[in-house]
């Protein structure tokens, strides 16, 4: 076969599936905002087609839902994302309340799949107390929902199934301290899980934020698991709330704000809870981390 003939076919079927690729991306663009019933049965469907599901983007497969507690990759991705396009090579993910574990196993199953997406390397740290929840201090650690002693950890069994992840065993009131006296510029921090149920231990939790501002994005991705729930009674005057509530009083230049950045998405209720914590003061908080190619220009339509 004639060599010019080979590359037309070869130009001829790239041709083709990059359209069919184009076809694909509007129908999942479609599909991934669809809050309707069909629209959840279509991104589970979707996404168990052997051909689409090897060709997905990491963007796509957390729009279509598809990736492990979708609330911990959402942040974790964007985490990994913020630091590539801030220059670094490694970023840390901090789980605060671990209690059996699942959450930092599912870290460690988001970890793998990021790092194949993405050239940067993620590290993760589980913080507990061990032997479950301490006392309450006062009413706003809700005790009339929780008690000291729930979700004791099986420390050797969590320890048996982590492959990668560190868990530093503690209150964190003394564990933060030591972690931030040994602060990590390489590996700066870009996501937080907060569960620790309590106010009391929630704002023990924000004294991460002194770090040095070398080991810590200027924007960090924040999972507040105990913002809305089911029977808990949340308030504004309680819990992790107040402790949010509190924390922007008390600084000017340093604010955990909801996240707005789901129009891509289906609304789904995990998304209420996450939030980002912004550090206008942080040297890197105006460095451009956008793409220029596709963002600086918008065309009048023909
Ligand atoms: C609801 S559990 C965490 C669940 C876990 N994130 C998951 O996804 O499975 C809350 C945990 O916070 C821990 N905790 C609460 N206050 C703490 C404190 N002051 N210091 C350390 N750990 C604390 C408790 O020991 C408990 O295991």
């Amino acid at each position: 076969m004639p060599a010019s003939q080979t590359m037309e076919t070869t130009v001829g079927c790239y041709g083709a599936r990059h359209q069919w690729r184009r076809k694909v991306n509007r129908i999942l663009k479609v599909i991934a905002k669809d809050s309707s019933l069909l629209g959840r049965i279509a991104r589970k469907t979707v996404t168990s087609i052997p051909g689409i599901s090897r060709s997905v983007t990491l963007q796509e497969r957390l729009v279509l839902g598809s990736m492990p507690r979708i609330y911990y990759s959402y942040c974790a991705a964007r985490a990994a994302n913020l630091a590539f396009s801030l220059g670094y090579k490694e970023v840390s993910i901090l789980e605060f309340g671990v209690a059996g574990g699942n959450g930092l196993v599912a870290l460690e199953a988001i970890k793998e799949i990021i790092e194949r997406y993405l050239p940067i390397k993620i590290r993760l740290f589980g913080f507990d107390i061990g032997s479950g929840l301490p006392m309450a201090v006062d009413y706003r650690d809700l005790p009339y929902h929780w008690q000291s002693g729930f979700y004791e950890m099986d420390v050797k069994l969590l320890r048996s199934r982590l492959k990668t992840a560190e868990l530093v065993l503690g209150p964190i009131s003394e564990t933060i301290p030591t972690f931030i006296s040994r602060p990590n510029v390489d590996a700066p921090i870009g996501m937080i899980s907060f569960d620790l149920d309590y106010y009391s231990s929630t704002v023990d939790a924000f004294r991460i934020f002194r770090i040095d501002l070398a080991a810590i994005l200027p924007r960090v991705m924040c999972y507040m698991d105990d913002v809305i729930g089911t029977t808990e009674c949340y308030s504004d005057f309680t819990g992790e709330r107040l402790a949010i509530a509190e924390f922007n009083q008390q600084n000017t230049a340093r604010k955990i704000s909801p996240c707005y950045d789901f129009e891509d998405f289906a609304i789904e209720r995990w998304q209420q809870k996450i939030m980002i914590y912004h550090d206008f003061t942080h040297p890197l908080y105006n460095r451009y981390v956008g793409n220029p190619s596709t963002d600086a220009q918008i065309p009048l339509s023909r």
